[in-house]
């Protein structure tokens, strides 16, 4: 039997037909209607989602709902819980969901329960993060080890650096974390190394190598930069005691010289850009804040979890969110999406959600193969507010329409009050977070201007069209436990678009080009500096650029003793 496209089905075409009723709507009057905006906000453990600044009336969320229907999302849904190989192009289950599982819980992959063997590692990181906390694990000569590098990249970087970032500033696990360091090499750029020695000595240094496959090229580079950089100030026998690696991959982590009881595992059935809530992130962020906090966080995403596994569609924040965005993608022709969060302490959510995104839905096939006769996936960008108002706003109030994801805290982490000011200091910052989605929405009209006596000829400068969704998600606070309900939210809304546009959201091919093409010139450049051989094989732009580069770095000694960066 042909595979069925999605946008072959009724209820699609239906959606198309629709949006011409939308496009007769403006959300300033669609505000207006109480009933439906009250319908458009739901509250799930004190998390509150307003999504009644969207374009779309409660007939679009019907058809939506229709749509959900004709793409099996409840059965794909169930599939992936159930442990089925949804990744069919890499034949794996997808289980990222296992890995926050409570105890007592079953999760099969290939008819074995999962659980057991992820709070095997969760233990074993439990047992190993409270030892160098507590100082009983030392480094080589005898000091505690304080600082943490965690040398990994793409999936193996951006959630834990997320999830860093987010902690950092929440006063229980700042408090934690106390007189600890932690910091992340992902990029092969040597600066990056440089940046992450800087100020360090080996001697109170742990690095813990993250690679799911322990072949990533940058990764294995910064590795071995790292252990000459701990070899060459305390000897090759410190390397036991200073690095420890986390992967799926345990013969190549022995391989590298890593003690296999330091090695922390994780499976084929966790992807990259989910794998934070594995070793991945949990050890060193254990490391950092102590495993009882990160524990929290496993518990928020895994809050989620059960949430978007049980909830009626109607009220389920990921399905919700994932059938709004295809509905902006797909029909509205919107292709990006901001992720604006205010507050600094998610000042690396959007990168983070950028790979899980568009790792996951950059796709050009359906998941059997079928050129895709429209387009998946989303852009997505975004900065903390305030910030990103100086920034890129301009052009989401009066360039292109951006469908915006507004995410507010209601306590800080950090307040700040000042006796004589008008509003607390995060007052100012939310009082930003209600006015821009309305601004976006009602915008400003000539007549509006005119009113106010604005020179005429700047009466279209000042025009705003409005009409531009967003949604807005409001956290009760922003602990682990609600960093964990972000990710997850985030996590299962991008998996539901994947689920509705037919594709493989859990493969990432599109990567391999770029990695297959830089080993030729790898070789390239090691036979020019070493042999002497010219450049040959490339086409003509990049035979000009490399031959440009290597007779202007024709300094690079091509028996190089080791160097390594002193700042
Ligand atoms: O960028 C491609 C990719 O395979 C990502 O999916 C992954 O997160 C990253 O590389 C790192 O891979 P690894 O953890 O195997 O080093």
């Amino acid at each position: 039997m042909a595979a069925t496209l999605i946008s072959d089905t009724a209820p699609w075409k239906d959606l198309k037909a629709h949006v011409g009723a939308i496009d007769k709507t403006h959300l300033r009057d669609l505000m207006n209607d109480t009933e439906r905006c009250n319908s458009m906000m739901l509250e799930f453990d004190e998390l509150f989602l307003d999504y009644s600044r969207q374009r779309a009336t409660l007939g679009t969320m019907s058809k939506l709902f229709t749509l959900a229907e004709a793409a099996h999302l409840k059965e794909k849904i169930n599939s992936m819980f159930n442990g089925e190989h949804i990744n069919s192009t890499e034949n794996r289950s997808v289980l990222h969901v296992a890995l926050r599982a409570a105890k007592d819980t079953t999760m099969n992959s290939d008819g074995k329960n999962v659980v057991p063997d992820v709070w095997q590692v969760l233990d074993k990181i439990k047992e190993f993060s409270d030892k160098v906390r507590s100082g009983s694990w030392v480094g080589a000569t005898g000091k505690a080890l304080t600082n943490v590098i965690a040398v990994g990249i793409g999936g193996s970087f951006l959630g834990p650096l997320f999830v860093h970032t987010a902690l950092q500033t929440d006063p229980e696990a700042s408090k934690s974390a106390g007189g600890r360091q932690l910091r992340f090499l992902a990029n092969v750029d040597p600066v990056d190394v440089a940046r992450n020695i800087s100020g360090l000595d080996p001697e109170t240094t742990l690095v813990v190598v993250v690679s799911k496959t322990f072949t990533t090229a940058e990764t294995m580079l910064n590795a071995r930069t790292l252990r000459e950089w701990i070899s060459s100030a305390l000897g090759p026998q410190a390397v036991s005691k200073h690095m420890v690696a986390v992967s799926t991959n345990l013969k190549l982590v022995e391989k590298f010289g890593i003690d296999p009881n330091n090695a922390f595992a994780f499976w084929d059935w966790v992807g990259g850009r989910y794998s934070v809530c594995s070793a991945v992130g949990v050890l060193p962020l254990s490391l950092q804040y102590g495993f009882s906090i990160i524990e929290k966080f496993l518990e928020g995403a895994r809050s989620i979890d059960q949430h978007f596994h049980s909830a009626s569609f109607e009220s389920n924040i990921p399905v919700l969110l994932g059938l709004l965005s295809v509905w902006n993608v797909s029909f509205l022709g919107y292709p990006a999406r901001a992720i604006l969060p205010y507050t600094q302490a998610l000042e690396k959510l959007a990168p983070h959600i950028q790979q899980v995104s568009m790792e996951s839905n950059g796709k050009g096939v359906s998941i059997d193969g079928v050129l895709l006769p429209f387009e998946a996936g989303e852009i997505d960008f975004g900065e903390p507010g305030t910030n990103g108002q100086h920034s890129f706003y301009q052009l989401i109030h009066q360039g292109r329409v951006i469908p915006c994801d507004f995410i507010g805290i209601v306590k800080s982490q950090q307040p700040v009050y000042l006796r004589d000011e008008v509003v607390n200091n995060h007052d100012e910052l939310m009082s930003n977070f209600f006015a821009q989605p309305d601004a976006l929405a009602y915008g400003k009209t000539p007549e509006q201007l005119q009113s106010e006596n604005v020179a005429s000829h700047l009466v279209p400068h000042k025009t705003f069209t409005g009409n531009r969704p967003s949604l807005s998600i409001l956290l009760p606070s922003l602990d682990a436990y609600r960093i964990g309900q972000l990710l997850a939210i985030y996590e299962h809304r991008i998996a539901v678009e994947g689920f509705v546009w037919g594709i493989n959201s859990f493969d990432q091919w599109g990567v391999e080009l770029g990695k297959s093409l830089a080993s030729q010139v790898r070789k390239q450049l090691h036979a020019s500096r070493k042999k002497g051989e010219s450049v040959e094989g490339f086409n003509f732009s990049t035979t000009k650029l490399l031959k440009r580069y290597l007779e202007a770095s024709a300094d690079v000694p091509s028996e190089p003793t080791t160097l390594l960066p002193k700042i």
